[in-house]
């Protein structure tokens, strides 16, 4: 797939670090990054608690902030929740969607169906994570995918796709220090644009950043962007160590 937008680095935090202090540590390295690579857009997602306080750090910085799900009622009785007018109102830019680790939770396709339109119409990008739990020889996991994408994006217009982000990643790739093959990265976007072209229109589907997560490190970033057609990363643990992460940004020039 071809770059049409800028790179895409997005930081998820999980639900790290301990302290609001050791938050703003890393914020600050990220932000010092960030500026030194213009030519990337850079999300950090850090646990909610965090949000306000590093927002108010943000300055002129190119960086932005987004969060790691969302509710899609604007208010009401959803205990724990955070709803979506409200991440409108503190300017997230971005929300993950459909992570692994909450689809252990509960979080459903049919959910992350009605969340796309509810972040779209607020103006916020919704990223999409897909991925199989392994991969078996027979490449019944490309069926995983389409399904997860297929689902998503039940109530999507073709011309909304330019503001989504769909985030690969292979679920036996997270945490565990296994990425996956350039190559097989390679191939999944391109049978995500297959999967976009067959469901909305090629044109459309070109528009949408795929991105990869799972264990990017500064080793092996470059290699990812470079030779694996994607747009960007979605980073986990190394997203925490400042100079690892800058590293990872500085792979996404080509
Ligand atoms: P990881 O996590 O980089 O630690 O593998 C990626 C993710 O879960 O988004």
């Amino acid at each position: 797939m071809t770059h049409t937008t800028p790179p895409l680095v997005i930081a998820n935090w999980k639900m790290n670090p301990a302290t609001l202090d050791e938050a703003k540590v890393i914020f600050a390295g990220t932000k010092v990054a960030a500026k030194k690579f213009l030519h990337a857009q850079v999300v950090i997602a850090p646990p909610v608690l965090y949000l306000l306080e590093l927002k108010k750090l943000l300055g002129k910085s190119s960086l932005s902030l987004g969060v790691q799900t969302a509710h899609e009622a604007p208010l009401g009785a959803y205990t724990g929740e955070i709803g979506i007018g409200m991440l409108s109102a503190a300017r997230v830019s971005h929300v993950i969607l459909g992570h692994s680790e909450r689809r252990l939770l509960g979080e459903t396709d049919e959910m992350i169906a009605r969340k796309v339109p509810a972040l779209l119409k607020a103006n916020i990008v919704p990223v999409i994570c897909v991925g199989e739990r392994e991969r078996d020889t027979h490449g019944n996991f490309y069926g995983v995918i389409e399904a997860q994408i297929t689902k998503a994006l039940g109530g999507v217009k073709a011309s909304a796709l330019k503001n989504i982000v769909i985030a690969y990643e292979p679920i036996w790739a997270i945490g565990t220090g296994k990425t996956a093959a350039v190559a097989d990265v390679y191939e999944m976007q391109l049978f995500i644009e297959k999967i976009l072209t067959k469901i909305f229109n090629r044109a459309a589907a070109r528009k949408v950043a795929v991105i990869y997560g799972g264990s990017v490190n500064a080793d092996n970033a470059k290699a990812l962007f470079t030779e694996g057609g994607i747009a960007g990363f979605l980073v986990g643990g190394a997203s925490l160590k400042p100079t690892e992460f800058t590293k990872i940004i500085a792979a996404t020039t080509n």
